[in-house]
């Protein structure tokens, strides 16, 4: 399957975030912890070439809690400011206004040399969609946050959110990018439910999935459908269909329905914690 999903909103988006980049001191990257190199958006990477950043590995709760020590300690190598969290539960969050001092300390420092203090960081938050970015922006402000107006040279409609006297966010919508070159990257996002799901054939995704926990999490399905573990993605999905009743008219085994469940399970979480994508 060719996965690509690249509606006209988010190109639209993506020319706000062009517009607004200039007046922020540093980005906020929400990733997949499960994919936290496939929900990375290359576009994002370019823009924000020259700004501080932080990346949050967010849904950690779902990865795979060995893997994200690893993920973290990849991008922490590279320089970059990271933090695994669980926006829902806000597991995490606290610590977000330390590394964002630390990340700005340079600014910081040049601004108080010219006599600027109390000017507080301005963060664009920035992530693909479903990634959990509405969550994470309810967390971390809770309510004690107060939407300020439009700044000039912001476009019309675009809220600016005060979290308190030294941090200023900026929401943006969750964007993809035109073209997956890598087509995993584009199953990756499928997968976690990144990419409209009207779009993906569900029982091909299915049997990628499978495969791939049959790789690295052989025993995840095996114990969640009781099935035997030896067999191939297709006959997988036939048995899961088969043990969990999924059953169309005259007894068949209806695919797209145990493809439907076998996707929403490991999406919420109920396969156990799966990182998808291995560091090598
Ligand atoms: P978006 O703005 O980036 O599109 O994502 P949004 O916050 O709407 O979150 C997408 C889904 O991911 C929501 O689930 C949300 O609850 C869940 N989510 C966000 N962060 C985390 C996290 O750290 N851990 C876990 N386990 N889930 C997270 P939903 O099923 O669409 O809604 P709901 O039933 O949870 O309300």
């Amino acid at each position: 399957m060719n996965y690509q999903w690249y509606p006209g909103h988010m190109t639209k988006a993506k020319r706000m975030m062009q517009e607004n980049i200039k007046l922020v001191d540093l980005i906020i990257e929400l990733v997949d912890a499960r994919i936290p190199l496939s929900s990375r958006n290359p576009d994002i990477d370019e823009l924000g070439r020259n700004k501080a950043r932080i990346i949050l590995l967010n849904k950690a709760d779902l990865a795979d809690g060995r893997m994200n020590k690893k993920w973290l300690h990849y991008f922490q190598e590279k320089g970059i400011y990271a933090l695994e969290v669980n926006a829902k539960s806000g597991e995490g969050i606290k610590q977000i206004q330390g590394l964002v001092q630390e990340a700005c300390k340079e600014k910081i420092e040049r601004n108080r040399k010219r006599g600027i203090v109390n000017r507080p960081i301005r963060a664009m938050v920035v992530g693909i969609p479903n990634v959990g970015k509405s969550t994470f922006i309810n967390s971390f402000t809770g309510k004690a946050c107060t939407k300020t107006g439009n700044k000039p040279g912001v476009t019309k409609g675009k809220q600016w959110i005060r979290l308190n006297k030294s941090l200023e966010l900026l929401d943006t919508p969750g964007i993809l990018w035109p073209k997956f070159e890598d087509q995993e990257v584009g199953r990756n996002l499928a997968i976690i439910g990144s990419i409209n799901d009207e779009i993906i054939v569900k029982e091909e995704l299915a049997c990628d999935l499978i495969t791939i926990l049959q790789g690295s999490y052989p025993d995840a399905l095996v114990k969640r459908y009781e099935i035997s573990g030896s067999l191939s993605s297709a006959d997988t999905l036939t048995a899961i269909a088969i043990n969990r009743k999924c059953c169309g008219k005259g007894e068949e085994p209806d695919l797209l329905k145990a493809s439907m469940l076998i996707i929403d399970d490991f999406r919420s979480g109920r396969l156990g914690r799966i990182t998808l994508e291995e560091l090598v």
